[in-house]
C-alpha cells in the first residue's frame, strides 16, 4: 500500500515538474520583453531579504488569518545573524524581577470591582491551529508582498524617523513630526529601569493603508537628537506591515532615533527570544467590543540589574525574551522618560484630517466598556521596585481629534483613557 502511494506521488511529482519545466520557460519568455531590469533587480533583493528573515522551522502553523507561524529552534532566531551575538549564550530567564510584581492583579481586580468593569486577558489567534514544541520560538513568516509593500527591501520593518512624541517641547511640531499625531501619558525628571501597563484592545479603523493606530509603552534615553535610544511594545493595526487591518502585538527598538538601527518584532537582529508561545506580529485574540466584553493585555519590560539586558514580559506567563543591553548606548545605563499611549499617522488624504482612528474610535469621557485604557500604569525604580509613577504629565497634539484623561485609584491603580475617531466637525 506504501510503496503504491509513493509510486503514484512519484509520478505527480514527475508531472509536475514537466509541468513547471514548460511554465518557466514559458515565464522566462515573458519576462524577457515585459519585466524591466529594475523590477528583477528589487525582486532579487526582496528574495535574499526573505531568505535572511525567514529561518528554516522545525515546524509551521498556520494561522485562521493567513498567517503562517514558522517554530525556529531557538538557536537558528534573527538575532544571531549579529555579529556581536556570534558566541552568546542564551540566558533562558531573567536573573531579577523588580519587586512589587503582582502575578494575579487581574483576579484581585475582578473581585473586588463590580463584575462590570471586569476585563478578561487576551492572547494570540494562531493558538487556535496549534502550538510550537520546547526549544523553538514562534516567528510570523515574513511574505514577498509584505517586503514589496515597503519603499525597499533595507526600510521593511523599520519605522519612519522623527514620528516620537515630545511632551518637552514648547510648541509640538505636529508638521515636523511627519503627521504622527499622539494622546500619551508620561513620565520624566528620574531614572527608570522598566515601566509596566494593562492595555484593552481595540481594532481601530484605518483610513489608508500607508497610516497606522497603535496604543504602546516607550522606554525611552537620551535626547529628542539623532541618538534617542527606545524600546516599544504595544498593538497595532498596520496595513503596509501587515497586509491587513488585524491587531497585532508588537516590539520595536533604536538606539540612534530610528535612522540606521533597530525595528519592529523579530525582522532584524537584536531581541532575543526565549518564549515558544507568543510571537510578535501575530494577531491578538480576543479583542474588546464596544459596549460589550472587553480583553486587555499586560506589558512588562524591565532591565535586569544583573546583566543588564533589557526584559519583555506579555501577561503574568509568558517572559518573551530580552534586548541585550550592547545594542543602547543611554539605556544601557538607564531611561529618563517613559511614555503610555496612542500614536496614529494622520497623512491628510484628501486635505483634510484621517478618519483613521485612536485606540477604540472614542474619546475618553465615554469611558469603561467604550474608550481605550491603560491601566495599573507603573515604573521600575534605581531599587528595581515597581511603584505607581508620580508626577504623570499628558500630551496630545490637537485634542478635538484625540484626547487623553488620567484617573488615580482603586485596584486600576494610576490609569488613563485615550483615543478619538479622528476626522469630525471638531477634528476637519
Ligand atoms: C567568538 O569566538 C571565537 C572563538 O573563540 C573568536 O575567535 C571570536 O572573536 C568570537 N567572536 C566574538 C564576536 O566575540
Ligand atoms: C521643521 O524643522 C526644520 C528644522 O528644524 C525647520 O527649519 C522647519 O521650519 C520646520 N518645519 C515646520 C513646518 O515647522
Ligand atoms: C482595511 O480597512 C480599510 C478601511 O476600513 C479598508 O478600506 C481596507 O480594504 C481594509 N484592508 C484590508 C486588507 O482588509
Amino acid at each position: 500500500m506504501a510503496a503504491r502511494v509513493s509510486t503514484r506521488r512519484g509520478v505527480i511529482w514527475l508531472l509536475l515538474a514537466a509541468v513547471c519545466l514548460w511554465c518557466a520557460e514559458a515565464g522566462g519568455g515573458r519576462a524577457a520583453t515585459t519585466t524591466t531590469p529594475t523590477t528583477t533587480r528589487r525582486l532579487q533583493q526582496v528574495q535574499r531579504h526573505l531568505r535572511r528573515l525567514n529561518k528554516q522551522p522545525v515546524k509551521s502553523i498556520q494561522s485562521p488569518d493567513g498567517d503562517i507561524i514558522d517554530c525556529v529552534h531557538i538557536s537558528h532566531q534573527p538575532a544571531f545573524d549579529h555579529p556581536f551575538l556570534k558566541n552568546h549564550t542564551i540566558q533562558v530567564k531573567p536573573a531579577f524581577y523588580p519587586a512589587g510584581l503582582q502575578f494575579d492583579d487581574r483576579k484581585l481586580a475582578s473581585k473586588k470591582k463590580k463584575k462590570s468593569a471586569a476585563a478578561a486577558a487576551a492572547a494570540q489567534l494562531w493558538h487556535k491551529n496549534g502550538r510550537c514544541p520546547e526549544n523553538t520560538i514562534p516567528i510570523r513568516r515574513t511574505k514577498k508582498e509584505d517586503v514589496l509593500r515597503a519603499s525597499s527591501a533595507k526600510r521593511y520593518g523599520r519605522k519612519k524617523h522623527k514620528s516620537i512624541a515630545n511632551p518637552l517641547s514648547v510648541e509640538p511640531d505636529i508638521l515636523n513630526e511627519s503627521g504622527h499625531q499622539h494622546a500619551i501619558a508620561y513620565v520624566e525628571g528620574d531614572t527608570y529601569y522598566g515601566a509596566k501597563a494593562t492595555i484593552n484592545v481595540w481594532e481601530p479603523r484605518i483610513q489608508q493603508a500607508n497610516e497606522f493606530s497603535l496604543s504602546q509603552l516607550w522606554i525611552l534615553g537620551g535626547s529628542f537628537g539623532q541618538d534617542l535610544n527606545s524600546i516599544e511594545a504595544g498593538w497595532q493595526v498596520s496595513p503596509d506591515l501587515y497586509g491587513d487591518n488585524n491587531t497585532r502585538l508588537f516590539t520595536y527598538w533604536t538606539s540612534d532615533s530610528y535612522e540606521a538601527t533597530g525595528c519592529y518584532n523579530l525582522l532584524c537582529s537584536g531581541f532575543i527570544q526565549v518564549n515558544s508561545e507568543i510571537a510578535m506580529g501575530a494577531t491578538i485574540y480576543p479583542i474588546s467590543r464596544y459596549g460589550s466584553s472587553q480583553y486587555d493585555i499586560s506589558l512588562l519590560v524591565w532591565k535586569d540589574p544583573k546583566e543588564g539586558h533589557w526584559w519583555m514580559q506579555f501577561g503574568n506567563d509568558y517572559v518573551l525574551g530580552y534586548w541585550p543591553s550592547f545594542l543602547f548606548s543611554y539605556l544601557s545605563d538607564s531611561a529618563s522618560m517613559i511614555e503610555w499611549g496612542g500614536e496614529v499617522v494622520n497623512s491628510e488624504p484628501d486635505g483634510e484630517h484621517t478618519s483613521t482612528a485612536m485606540g477604540s474610535g472614542h474619546f475618553p469621557g465615554e469611558g469603561f466598556g467604550k474608550a481605550s485604557y491603560f491601566r495599573n500604569i507603573q515604573v521600575v525604580d534605581e531599587s528595581n521596585n515597581l511603584r505607581a509613577p508620580s508626577g504623570v504629565g499628558t500630551f496630545t497634539e490637537q485634542p478635538s481629534c484625540y484626547d487623553v484623561e488620567t484617573g488615580d485609584g482603586g485596584h486600576w491603580g494610576r490609569y488613563f483613557y485615550f483615543g478619538g475617531p479622528g476626522r469630525s466637525s471638531n477634528c476637519p
